[in-house]
């Protein structure tokens, strides 16, 4: 395999045939050795049931197959064809209003769906046994960004309201067990059906946050989706991996995207891809358009700790973008310089969505390295100018990435958030986004893993509001603590059990010996100005080392009784005025910060800057801001 992966997205079946050699001379000047290809051309290579069509397909890859470029093939399942959706209209999700989706978008299709796996069987296997032997097929794309229905969150259509019955069946065991643990007596919803029990459907005013649904039922079906995407994805991996045994198998997430446990998605793949847009505002992100470049890097280092190895990225940002708007175009440099953040994080592959700009279709606006009219200009220069950079960078590639300290993001936990928000401006990710950007300011590795990962290799864990808490996750920190790990929790830790229960013990539950602290009391904050209580810049006081620093705090202040920790900050004004709020207890070689509320950027830097000095963790090279360096280490040899 050539090292990296430098290609685009291409699509052959949105120009002329008479095109296709002109694309593969340009690309093959710049340097491009891999495209990808077909993920939404089902209506081209199945344009009837059962009726195939690969010849174009076929001939495309000949010629760029001429040119020295290899191919990655997508399933194109993301993409049913109208006549699937005419004859079986059930594939069509059903969003949290009741509402069916119309025929007209993609990813208008339900997971559970037996009519859709069947279609599905149907392309994959045709296409599988049509490429199985094709020299220039390097590897599959599943599908494409599975989850990201456009006209909901999840589906609630009849098949998935019985198989969520049937989940919840293998799960409890028993009705009894069920209203027992989820706590139905609350407001007469106890079951004595499984046929009885709904999907959270939107009860709740549109706007609203969270939803009025048992939180339970929520984080179950929130579970429950997840895995029902698992499985979809693995009756492709199981075709292919049958059919094409010497093919890779790879797809494309979408880095912070919430609703899919990507861990578990990600066991079934050879190598994990995703789709980097650092311009685009992503309705799904806690961070909206205003992604920093810290936030790209911590999306970067969440792909990569999903297999613990070099990811590619599939589709990096080649233009301005957008369906109705159109986004800033990058500046000159910008795409030279967010795939050289990509190879420092660890990508494997760059592939450029998109070659050309696709002058209809709902993406007209979505700008690829080609414009319109397919004349080269400053965009393909600069791809070229990276091609050529890239043949220098080739041992830094798959280049080791070690990283002393993980950052903890629980798929539960963002569930439950999702269900109940908790407090005005606390949103999980952001919380994550801040601690990660505390050691990414100081050029630390930082790896992010989830409570399934393995972390006892790390020095440092910070797992930032860590929700809610399984008992054997609980166990475990206990023990690597004690046999020398430093934890840092913060507010809204220890709050909930595997079943979303809030626990009847004082917060932070299962860890509050670990940490020392009990939470005795707690307030949401407002942003300042809208109201009392509010946070606002030097609410609290920090002392490091003898020297009192004022920090500010916002979202949530939790009042503290230290039964059994050093007390590093405590709050000046407000409703807990004087109290402790942070806290540092040492156990053997190990120890637990305990943050109380959530610091703004200075009081974070503080309080990592006391975590590298405990832990003698060496800070990266320092740089100005904005300026990444980040250290790989390849046979020795530091890079
Ligand atoms: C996603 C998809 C692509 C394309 C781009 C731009 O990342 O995977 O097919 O639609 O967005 O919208």
């Amino acid at each position: 395999m050539a090292h990296p992966l430098f290609g685009a997205a291409y699509y052959p079946e949105h120009c002329s045939a008479e095109r296709w050699s002109i694309d593969a001379r340009l690309m093959q000047q710049a340097g491009i050795n891999t495209v990808r290809l077909a993920e939404f051309a089902w209506s081209r290579l199945e344009p009837k049931t059962g009726v195939f069509d690969f010849a174009w397909l076929d001939k495309a890859i000949d010629i760029l197959m001429a040119h020295g470029i290899q191919v990655i093939l997508g399933t194109p399942t993301a993409a049913p064809p109208a006549w699937l959706i005419q004859a079986h209209p059930e594939i069509l999700p059903v969003n949290e209003d009741g509402q069916r989706a119309g025929f007209g978008m993609r990813r208008h299709y339900c997971p559970t769906q037996p009519a859709f796996h069947a279609a599905t069987r149907r392309i994959v296997q045709a296409m599988a046994r049509h490429y199985q032997q094709h020299p220039a097929v390097l590897a599959w794309q599943i599908d494409n960004e599975l989850g990201n229905i456009t006209n909901g969150i999840r589906c609630h259509c009849s098949s998935c309201r019985t198989a969520f019955q049937y989940w919840l069946q293998q799960r409890y065991g028993s009705l009894e067990r069920l209203n027992s643990l989820w706590g139905t007596v609350f407001w007469s919803q106890e079951y004595s059906a499984w046929e009885q029990i709904p999907t959270p459907m939107r009860n709740v005013r549109p706007g609203s946050p969270g939803s009025a649904h048992n939180p339970s039922l929520y984080l179950d079906f929130a579970r429950f989706t997840s895995e029902s995407w698992v499985q979809y994805q693995q009756l492709q991996v199981q075709i292919l991996r049958d059919l094409c045994p010497q093919h890779l198998i790879t797809h494309n997430l979408m880095g912070l995207f919430p609703y899919i446990n990507y861990v578990k998605l990600a066991q079934d793949l050879d190598v994990v891809s995703w789709d980097n847009y650092p311009r685009l505002p992503t309705p799904w992100s806690a961070f909206k358009g205003n992604w920093s470049p810290s936030h790209v890097a911590m999306a970067h280092d969440l792909m990569r700790g999903l297999k613990g190895r070099t990811y590619w990225v599939m589709e990096q940002q080649a233009g301005p973008s957008g369906w109705g708007r159109i986004s800033p175009t990058p500046l000159p440099g910008e795409i030279r310089l967010w795939t050289l953040q990509s190879l420092a994080h660890g990508a494997e592959a760059i592939v450029y969505f998109r070659w050309q700009t696709c002058n209809v279709g709902t993406e007209q606006y979505w700008h690829g390295i080609l414009p319109y009219d397919g004349t080269p200009g400053r965009r393909y220069e600069e791809i070229c100018q990276i091609g050529e950079e890239l043949q220098c960078l080739d041992t830094l590639v798959t280049a080791a990435f070690p990283a002393e300290v993980a950052i903890l993001r629980s798929y539960d936990a963002l569930w439950a958030f999702e269900a109940q928000p908790t407090a005005e401006g606390l949103s999980y990710d952001d919380q994550i986004g801040r601690s990660y950007r505390a050691f990414w300011r100081r050029n630390v590795a930082v790896d992010l893993i989830t409570e399934d990962s393995s972390w006892e290799s790390y020095k440092v864990l910070v797992a930032p509001c860590l929700f809610v808490l399984r008992e054997e996750v609980s166990t475990r920190l206990h023990a690597w603590v004690e046999a020398g790990g430093t934890l840092v929790l913060t507010f809204r830790s220890g709050v909930k059990d595997a079943y979303n229960r809030v626990i009847d013990q004082p917060l932070p539950g299962a860890l509050r010996d670990l940490a020392g602290v009990h939470v005795i009391d707690y307030t949401a904050l407002l942003p300042a100005g809208a109201g009392v209580p509010c946070g606002g810049p030097e609410s609290l006081e920090l002392v490091i080392d003898g020297t009192i620093h004022r920090v500010g705090a916002d979202v949530w202040m939790d009042d503290l009784e230290v039964k059994d920790a050093e007390v590093l900050g405590t709050y000046r004004g407000g409703p807990f005025d004087g109290a402790p709020t942070v806290t540092l207890k040492r156990i053997g070689a190990g120890r637990v910060i305990y943050v109380g509320t959530s610091l703004d950027d200075r009081g974070q830097a503080l309080l990592m800057n006391k975590v590298l000095d405990e832990t003698g963790i060496k800070p990266g090279v320092p740089s100005p801001d904005n300026v990444e360096v980040v250290r790989r280490v390849h046979e020795g040899t530091d890079y």
